[in-house]
């Protein structure tokens, strides 16, 4: 369907996303900037169009007026806590009123389940609508019943036409409505197959206009495949208010959503839900959760105090450091940045003389998450001491910091409250930036501070 047969008067276009040129027909290589397959169907602006592309919200183009900043009207802005506090905590407090949310994902991964959960919980409040291009009515009322879930007041329409959706919700729109998925959705107006990039964005730029002018809370589901080719949420992430992305790993039961961007909250922030025979439980606690229990030391393993969001986590980095039959060795990692690796390897060898070119190096976070932050540098540069020299490092120590390429160990944010959430857990010895060391001693807690990594080397 790449051709633009029956058009209706020359409304849709095909763009080359490399130089911005348009062409009413579609050509695998474009003629302008000679990039192969940059062209997507897109639709035209002209002034024949009554419905203006739209990326952001751009207001009544007819009773718009420039107007004061403090001026602006905020009141109309509220906030409705979900009820599931580790949604809330996500979302930044909680729905907006006219907001759009993007929750991605990979498929099975605990989307519609969440969603599912939220609507139900609400929709004794507030009028809620589940829109599904996905499962049936009766696929989605059997996972409620099973779940438990209330849906007396609760909207089932399984419908993937944009414009019919928008129809029926117009007269009486609901306070919170859920898309499951975008993927699914298409628009009558572009010909293309629904799932590609031009009908995911047009789509959704229709449902963030009325989300503006109705004030109706809209989440967007979206698949994020793994190699990402597909039209995945990565475009529509500049359109909406909230993205949020669920990470985990399948096998185990623990699900993350993280905030990638949030227009009302902070970023970054970790939800933590397990994946249960009744659906999603919030774990509320979660500081421990992330660590494998031992019964005796073992070497390549050390605890990291790491702080996703707004409350520290205790999660173990292992490590394993093997000899390597390839003459360009291995540097893997799961939950971390490959690079970032590299990187530290490279200081290692650089200042303290500890070569690895001939070894296999991999490192895991365990339970699944990503640790963005460079907090993670020396307990990864630990473990990987630990495995290569097969030396265990005690049960009881964490560690953090960041490392710096001229052989420094830099300090971080939030060091007291680390520590002391790593005291609570039992951990009796700690390894931290000098910069980090508490003033006064945390109970319980032996404090190591250091300025260098070759400080670090004499530790074990
Ligand atoms: P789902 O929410 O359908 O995933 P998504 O919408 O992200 O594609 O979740 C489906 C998975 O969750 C499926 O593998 C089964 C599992 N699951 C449970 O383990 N317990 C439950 O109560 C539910 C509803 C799903
Ligand atoms: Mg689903």
């Amino acid at each position: 369907m790449r051709k633009n047969e029956n058009s209706r008067s020359g409304k849709t276009l095909f763009v080359c996303s490399g130089c911005g040129s348009q062409f009413p027909k579609w050509v695998g290589q474009c003629p302008d900037c000679q990039a192969w397959n940059t062209l997507s169907e897109s639709l035209s602006v002209g002034k024949a169009s009554r419905n203006p592309r739209f990326d952001g919200y751009a207001g009544d183009a007819n009773q718009n007026r420039i107007q004061v900043l403090s001026d602006v009207s905020t009141e109309v802005r509220s906030s409705t806590p979900t009820g599931i506090s580790e949604l809330d905590r996500v979302l930044g407090g909680g729905l907006v009123t006219g907001s759009v949310i993007l929750i991605g994902g990979d498929p099975g991964i605990g989307k519609s389940t969440l969603l599912i959960q939220t609507l139900a919980t609400l929709s004794g409040a507030i009028p809620a609508l589940y829109v599904s291009g996905e499962e049936s009515p009766e696929q989605i009322s059997l996972r409620a019943r099973r779940l438990g879930l209330p849906g007396e007041r609760l909207g089932l329409l399984a419908e993937t036409c944009v414009e019919r959706i928008l129809a029926l919700v117009r007269t009486d729109p609901p306070a919170l409505m859920v898309v499951d998925s975008i993927q699914t959705l298409y628009t009558e107006q572009l010909q293309s197959a629904p799932g590609s990039v031009a009908q995911v964005r047009e789509a959704a730029a229709q449902l963030v206009r009325f989300a503006k002018q109705r004030g109706t809370i809209v989440f967007l589901v979206g698949h994020v495949t793994k190699e990402g080719a597909l039209a995945g949420p990565r475009v529509l992430e500049h359109m909406v208010d909230t993205v949020l992305y669920f990470e985990g790993e399948s096998g185990s039961q623990l699900r993350l959503v993280r905030t990638i961007k949030n227009r009302f909250g902070a970023v970054n922030e970790l939800g933590v839900f397990a994946m249960t025979d009744k659906g999603l439980r919030e774990v509320s606690n979660p500081s421990a959760i992330f660590l494998s229990r031992h019964d005796q030391e073992v070497s390549g393993s050390v605890v990291l105090v790491t702080r996703e969001g707004s409350r520290p986590l205790l999660v173990e980095v292992q490590a394993l450091v093997d000899d390597s039959p390839l003459s360009n060795p291995r540097r893997i990692t799961l939950g971390l940045e490959q690079n970032r690796l590299s990187m530290l390897l490279a200081v290692l060898h650089r200042h303290c003389g500890i070569a690895m070119y001939d070894q296999d190096v991999y490192v895991n976070v365990v339970g699944g998450v990503r640790i963005t932050e460079t907090a993670a540098d020396l307990v990864v540069l630990l473990a990987v001491l630990s495995s290569f020299r097969d030396r265990n490092l005690p049960r009881d120590l964490v560690a953090f910091g960041e490392v710096g390429l001229a052989g420094e160990i830099r300090p971080i944010p939030n060091g007291q409250e680390r520590l002391r959430e790593a005291a609570k857990h039992g951990f009796r010895r700690a390894i931290v930036p000098k910069a980090n060391q508490p003033k006064q001693k945390i109970k319980g807690l032996e404090v190591t501070g250091v300025e260098r990594l070759s400080d670090v080397l004499d530790t074990f």
